[in-house]
């Protein structure tokens, strides 16, 4: 297998995109990665898009082909190819390009995701992602995403010293970051009372613990680490690529608020790069909802069982923190628009590794994307190190 490396990425801002549409969204996103990597469309080898449900969010199925027809690439007749696996398409859709250039199959490969969510209404919308879970065992019986984190949520409070004040800190300091970062959908700093004070959607998870409903689009451009030279002189190097599954359903699983999928594919991250978490200087983790974020830190190792809560209130996980967590803002405050997620998270953390985070900016050498899909049914990890 090749070593592989990032050499240019580019985020489209993340919010409602009423004046652009699904397909210019992503060609933006591209366009940026493509500049920042010094790359001309005609040598790219192969495509990957992170896509969780535009049949449904805006009635466009086929989207390899759409996405590389639009991005003017439709005559040089590369495999452009879509990747699903609900809120962590994106992730996965990275995994993919990785593969392939440490493969030897394909040199010069661009990772994508997009998503645009707000053309349909919140009931709409929250119907599609509820298609993540188990149709027939969750979303039947009524169970959004809202419902099963909230369900996450009560058992871990009833077993672990988790306030519902430290719980809101996660909200907090992933809108703290968020208002430092240009692509945010909400760039507004809020305090602890308006998280308590906002409206209840699932008990105990309130408006402020919750990621919204996102338009936008991320892309990054992927080599062998022996050629990335040719094109930029600051390259990320990918130093570990894992994945991991879980069941569909909530109640099947062993404990519901550890997510064994984020363990195993946080170990086997850990052992592919040599590294623990000792090594890693910051990590995006999948806050989809504040406890998501509480039970990331726990299983990918950063502290035991039952102390997320109060390293969070503590400050560990802010910038400046012994482990910056989300600083980018996270899903909560940077938006979730669920198949660009993943791709956005390693954006976030080319950026940091290049020292190119402006106002976030943390000391960092080696960085850490953790992309969940469900309730934790896949999950995508990757380290990525300067
Ligand atoms: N955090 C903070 N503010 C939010 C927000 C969020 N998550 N979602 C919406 N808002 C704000 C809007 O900006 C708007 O503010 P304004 O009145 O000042 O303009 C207001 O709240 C109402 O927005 P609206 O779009 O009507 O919200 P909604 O009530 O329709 O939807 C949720 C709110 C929480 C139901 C929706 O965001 C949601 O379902 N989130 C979860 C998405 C999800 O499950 N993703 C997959 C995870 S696995």
């Amino acid at each position: 297998m090749r070593d592989v490396a990032v050499i240019g990425v580019g985020c489209t801002e993340f919010g409602e995109h009423w004046g652009t549409s699904f397909r210019d969204l992503f060609v933006k996103a591209g366009a940026l990665a493509l500049e920042d990597a010094g790359v001309t469309g005609e040598r790219i080898d192969a495509l990957y898009v992170g896509n969780m449900s535009a049949g449904r969010f805006v009635e466009q199925e086929h989207i390899g082909a759409l996405i590389a027809d639009y991005a003017g690439l439709a005559s040089n007749n590369i495999p452009s190819t879509r990747v699903e696996a609900a809120c962590a398409s994106g992730g996965l859709a990275f995994r993919q390009a990785v593969i392939a250039v440490a493969s030897g199959m394909e040199d010069v490969v661009v990772a994508a995701g997009v998503e645009k969510m707000t053309d349909v209404g919140t009931g709409a919308s929250v119907d599609m992602l509820a298609s993540a879970a188990d149709r027939e065992w969750e979303g039947f019986a009524g169970a959004t995403f809202p419902g099963l984190y909230a369900m996450i949520a009560k058992d871990y409070m009833h077993r672990y010293p988790l306030t519902r004040e430290q719980l809101a800190q996660v909200a907090v300091k992933n809108h703290e970051n968020g208002a430092k970062n240009p692509i945010a959908q909400f760039r507004n700093r809020i305090t602890v009372d308006t998280v308590l004070n906002s409206s209840l959607v699932a008990d105990p998870l309130r408006l402020f613990d919750c990621s919204p409903i996102t338009d936008g689009a991320a892309a990054v451009v992927v080599v062998p680490l022996e050629r990335a030279r040719e094109f930029t002189d600051s390259p990320v190097r990918v130093l570990a690529s894992a994945q991991a599954s879980d069941t569909i359903s909530l109640h099947d699983r062993r404990d519901i608020s550890t997510l064994d999928a984020s363990v195993a594919a946080g170990k086997r991250a850990f052992a592919q790069a040599g590294l623990t978490h000792k090594d890693i200087d910051m990590v995006e983790v999948h806050d989809c909802f504040t406890i998501a974020e509480i039970c990331a830190i726990e299983d990918l190792g950063f502290c035991k069982k039952g102390e997320a809560g109060r390293l969070t209130a503590d400050g560990a996980t802010a910038l400046g923190g012994e482990i910056p967590v989300n600083t980018s803002g996270g899903l909560k405050a940077c938006g979730h628009p669920v198949g660009a997620t993943g791709i956005k998270q390693i954006c976030e953390i080319v950026g940091q590794l290049r020292g190119e985070a402006a106002g976030r900016q943390v000391d960092a050498e080696i960085g850490m994307a953790h992309n969940v899909g469900g309730t934790g049914a896949t999950v995508v990890v990757h380290i990525l190190g300067a």
